[in-house]
Formats: C-alpha cells, structure tokens, sequence
C-alpha cells in the first residue's frame, strides 16, 4: 500500500472514530469531531486528487444521484468525485426518463405517479452503495417529504443533494472554504451571514447549513434579516445546542452592516420567510440589502453557494473583485463528498 493510500485509509479511520452513521441528511450528523475529521480527509483528495485517481480505490461501487430539480455544481462534482474514485454514478432525473414518483402512505395511485417510494428506494438499494437525493419542496417552504421518504425506505446510505432545510455538502465545502480563509480553522472568527433580495422566496436549506457549518466550526456567527424573513426558529436552536461543545455564538440582528463589519466572510442568500404572500413587493423595498463593495469594505471575503443574482443579491464589483471566493467555495465540493464516499464505501 502506497504512502497515500495509508493516509487515506487513517483519515477514514478516524472519521468512523467519531461517525459511524450513513446517512448525512441535515449536517448535523457526523458531530463537531466527525466533521473535523471528514474535512482532513477532503484537503487530503484535495491535494492528491490526480494521484488518487489512478488508484480506483471504489471500483465495483455504484451511486444512484436521483434529482428532482436542476444542478450544475451537485451534480457534476458529485459524477466527478465518484468518477474519480473508481465508482460508476448513475444520473437520475425525477419524473423525467424515470416514473413519476408517490410519497403519500395508503393513497390510491390513480393519478400521474405509476411508482411509490415503498419501492423505489429499496429497489435503488439493490443497485447502489450510496443514495444521493436533490428535491426542494414543492408545495410549502419546509416541506421535507421526498427526503424523508427516502430515509425511511432506503436500505442504502443516504446523502442529502438538498431539500427543503438542509444542504449538507454545502455545508461541508462552506466549512472547508472558512477553515482555508482562516488559516486552518475559524474557531471563535466572525462570520456574517446575511439576507439578501431575490425575487422568489427560496427555500431556507443554504442558511440553515451556513448556520450549521458556523456552529459546527466554532464561529462568532452575526445573522442579519430584515423583519419577515427570520431563520426557521426551530432548526436555529438545534443548531445551537451545538455551541457549547464548539465555542460558538450566534447573534441575530436587522443591520447587516455592523453584521459585516471585520468579519471573515460575508455570506450572502436570499430566503423565503413565513409568508410567501407579496413576497416580490417587499423585496422590492429592500434593496438596500445587497451585498456591495461599501459593506465589504471591513470585511474579508464574499461567499455565496451559487447560482447567484447579480447586482441583485450582491453587485458585480463584489463577485468580480478580490474579496470574492465563490469559485473556490464551489470547487471545495468534490473533496467534501468524495470524503463522504470513502467514509461509506472504502
Ligand atoms: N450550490 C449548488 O448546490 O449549486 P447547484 O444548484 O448548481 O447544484
């Protein structure tokens, strides 16, 4: 066995120290430690992915991505990472080249879905080592049934691609990109998170993982939201119960100035509140809280998960200038996930 290979192997070792599970569906899962170890063993395929490619470490393994909405950053660094590591990825789109799918027990199946989820995912199961789902609600801002389905009916493991609440690997490569801005980690660095406008009311999955990899990370978290557009007030206190063991704080707050003002990083989203009614109106009147050079200004870096709006959730000066990071934040997928496969599969 190659020096590599060795490493890689302690790396996952020491994940499965503190991680035994196989299901990443929220982000909370692997814990404060489990979570520090998953992102040893990224920055280890970060800086060996050619290397670790010709190793084939996950030949013979399959997974499954199933998504139910449209992808360009998920989707190919989820084909990339499998690729990479010796494993075959298998392209699914929800209802389009695939049965249009039940979720609701005991209901007649008299309409458009010819297949229920009380097949489909054990059926997927068989195939595949790993199960990888993207679905955003449909119907009500926090509606979490697609994944939750799949958790309750899938006998492989699971990874959440994004759903209503949660965005878990964005929440990884959101925590891999704060650790390389604080020079290896962001223990007790401040971190602002902040509301910005968008026409549609989004789904909370991205703030809530931003909040989540913060936590998790032991940050100084400023959260900033005009009134109405609140973080969802019970995943915020789960995610706090995690600050004692971390040494994070979370600081709610209307002034997305003084949330930005020397902070590491500037995290700009927008997001839909509790009521989705006049929702474009009142964006209307908020444009005062997009992220611009003037609020950069004592700030570090900009981050966003992308796809972003310009010059509506942050100005074009921002995302073309210095401060901007979102390219790499978005390439710090691939060594997330890959982690997560060989956590589970190597
Ligand atoms: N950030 C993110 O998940 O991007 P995609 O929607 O393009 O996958």
């Amino acid at each position: 066995m190659s020096t590599l290979e060795s490493r890689l192997h302690s790396a996952v070792a020491r994940v499965r120290e503190n991680w035994r599970g196989t299901r990443l569906i929220d982000g909370l899962e692997p814990g404060p430690a489990g979570t520090a170890a998953l992102l040893d063993l990224a920055r280890i395929y970060r800086a060996n992915r050619l290397e670790i490619g010709r190793m084939r470490l996950l030949s013979g393994r399959a997974v499954a991505g199933l998504f139910f909405d449209p992808s360009l950053r998920t989707h190919t660094s989820m084909e990339v990472a499998t690729g990479r590591l010796g494993a075959h990825f298998v392209y699914l789109q929800g209802g389009q080249g695939t049965w249009g799918m039940e979720f609701e027990d005991g209901v007649v199946m008299n309409g458009a879905a010819a297949e229920h989820i009380r097949e489909a995912a054990p059926v997927l199961s068989t195939y595949a080592d790993v199960l990888a789902v993207r679905a955003f609600p449909k119907g009500p801002n926090r509606d979490e049934t697609v994944i939750r389905g799949f958790a309750a009916h899938a006998g492989a493991p699971l990874m959440n691609l994004e759903s209503a609440l949660s965005h878990p690997c964005q929440g990884l490569a959101d925590q891999l990109t704060l650790c390389d801005l604080g020079g290896g980690d962001f223990k007790r660095r401040k971190v602002c998170l902040t509301w910005a406008p968008h026409p549609k009311p989004l789904p909370q999955a991205v703030p809530l993982s931003v909040v989540r990899a913060a936590v998790l990370g032991g940050a100084d978290l400023h959260i900033a939201n005009p009134e109405g557009y609140d973080l969802d007030g019970h995943e915020l206190e789960r995610a706090r119960s995690f600050c004692r063991d971390t040494g994070a704080s979370i600081t709610l707050t209307r002034d997305p100035d003084a949330a930005a003002d020397g902070a590491l990083a500037v995290y700009g989203k927008g997001w839909g509140g509790d009521d989705h009614e006049g929702h474009a109106e009142r964006v209307a009147g908020l444009s005062h809280w997009t992220v611009t050079e003037a609020r950069m200004a004592k700030a570090t870096a900009f981050l966003h998960c992308l796809p972003v709006r310009r010059n509506v959730i942050v100005t074009d000066g921002v995302l073309d200038g210095p401060q901007s990071r979102v390219v790499p934040q978005a390439a710090n997928r691939e060594p997330v996930q890959a982690a997560v496969l060989l956590s589970w599969m190597l």
